[in-house]
């Protein structure tokens, strides 16, 4: 069956949006809305701005999706893929390497804080942290712990779909459909202080008292069997939650008392988000395990990885121990020169020094939108930000599901869309408005966003 193409925008860009309708299997996305409801199309992209197949002209909030940190469009980088394909476009990293793989492995070891020296490379994310939960198991089995093996994390944290990763994410919701999901995953709060307005003129001790949680639950569940605690340095599900004063600095000594393994999940927040190579350098953390993906390539082409520190790396180093882990297109070549290119990019245009210029500019800006009475909190950092959206500012009265329903999926996800702007509207937890826009913009780009928001959180003002 093929979609009636008149419903859609004529042309090339109708026949996109049908044969999306009728046979692509879109993530995360309701496709019964399809086709009465046309697939928007993207076609390309120039450094912070993306345009759809209608000729619109858009600018990407989201940095697609937390990835493009140089921008849309850049030659230099598909000139490197193409180069590198030519020369070899695929070998594996079982067992061999290329030279890309090789010297891209040396030059995260090298941008990596401490001594988190080795990088096992993936494809993504989510088998980033899948691979961090299986070394964190192994490494107990190899040094005479074998009992370690369940992990925590954070209420509402998104930690990727596969069902190890699936059962670290803190969302039940999202894991509801494919229970039972690995065992194994242990739940504690997170650092939401919009939400604990008791401890509102004490971070340092909301920070304290959220870090104690994860001792609580390490003794609930034994820490002879506890193996890892993964925490973002700051939550992107939820929106944008930063650590309070001290936080992770007590999860830190938590984890050293018990022996159990930091992770550091920083595949949203590693490769400038926050201004830093690594979230974990921004909040002054020292992180057994870091999980990347996204940023490290700006998405010319897909990888990941997880970096380990020497300590942990130690009992792999020694005899026939063997990690029994891999993915065919992990350190992929062409995405490993791409990198190593990306990473020439962040030096040569200031990326980092861009976003720790700006970022005050930046949450300035969108503090402005704070006057409107459904903004209830603006907050994040570096160029990575949350707005939650609130039905009364005085109580913190949050929508109820019909309401987010009609706001965010009805109203809001399209209408920004068709006013210019990609950004997340999201109600894994309470809604929020979400923006990570690329680390070149300045700040007439953020001037763009708040005015486009202004507009249209008005306009949705009107539609409760
Ligand atoms: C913190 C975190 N971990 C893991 C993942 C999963 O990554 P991927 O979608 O590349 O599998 C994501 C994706 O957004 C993420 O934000």
């Amino acid at each position: 069956m093929t979609t009636a193409i008149e419903e859609y925008p004529t042309g090339a860009a109708g026949v996109t949006a049908s044969r999306a309708a009728d046979h692509l299997w879109m993530h995360f996305a309701r496709q019964g809305r399809h086709p009465e409801t046309p697939v928007p199309v993207v076609t390309r992209g120039e450094g912070a701005y993306i345009w759809d197949n209608r000729g619109r002209k858009i600018l990407d909030g989201l940095s697609g999706l937390f990835v493009v940190q140089v921008g849309h469009g850049r030659r230099d980088l598909a000139e490197v893929a193409a180069k590198q394909a030519a020369e070899l476009a695929f070998f594996p990293v079982w067992g061999y390497t290329t030279p890309v793989q090789a010297e891209l492995a040396e030059r995260v070891a090298g941008l990596a804080p401490g001594d988190l020296n080795r990088v096992f490379f993936t494809t993504g994310g989510g088998e980033a942290v899948e691979s961090a939960w299986k070394a964190a198991k192994q490494y107990f089995k190899l040094i005479g712990k074998p009992l370690k093996h369940k992990v925590i994390s954070r209420a509402i944290a998104y930690h990727g779909t596969p069902h190890g990763a699936l059962a670290i994410t803190g969302l039940p919701n999202m894991k509801k459909d494919f229970e039972p999901v690995a065992p194994g995953g242990f739940r504690v709060p997170n650092t939401n202080i919009y939400r604990h307005p008791e401890f509102a003129d004490d971070p340092k001790a909301f920070g304290r008292w959220a870090a104690d949680r994860i001792e609580e639950a390490i003794l609930f569940e034994g820490p002879d069997t506890v193996a890892a605690v993964f925490l973002e340095p700051v939550q992107n599900s939820g929106g944008c939650f930063t650590p309070p004063p001290g936080y992770f600095q007590r999860v830190r000594e938590i984890c050293d008392k018990y022996g159990v393994l930091l992770v550091s999940d920083e595949v949203i927040c590693a490769f400038g988000r926050l201004g830093y190579y690594f979230g974990a350098e921004r909040y002054g953390y020292a992180p057994d395990i870091i999980t990347f993906a996204k940023g490290v390539t700006s998405g010319y082409s897909p990888l990941g990885g997880m970096i380990v520190r020497d300590e942990l790396m130690e009992p792999f180093l020694t005899g026939t121990a063997t990690f029994l882990h891999g993915i065919t297109f992990a350190g992929h070549p062409v995405s490993s020169a791409v990198a190593l290119a990306n990473l020439d990019v962040f030096e040569r245009d200031n990326l980092l020094g861009n976003v720790r210029s700006n970022e005050d500019g930046f949450r300035a800006t969108l503090e402005k939108l704070s006057d409107l009475p459904i903004v209830g909190n603006v907050r994040g950092a570096g160029y990575f930000y949350g707005i939650e959206l609130v039905k009364d500012k005085n109580t913190k009265e949050t929508f109820d599901d019909d309401e987010s329903e009609r706001l965010l999926r009805g109203f809001l996800s399209h209408a920004l869309f068709d006013a210019g702007l990609v950004c997340r509207a999201d109600d894994r937890g309470d809604p929020v408005i979400q923006l990570a826009p690329p680390l070149i913009c300045t700040q007439e780009h953020f001037d763009e966003i708040e005015q486009i928001l202004r507009s249209v959180l008005t306009e949705a003002w009107t539609k409760i």
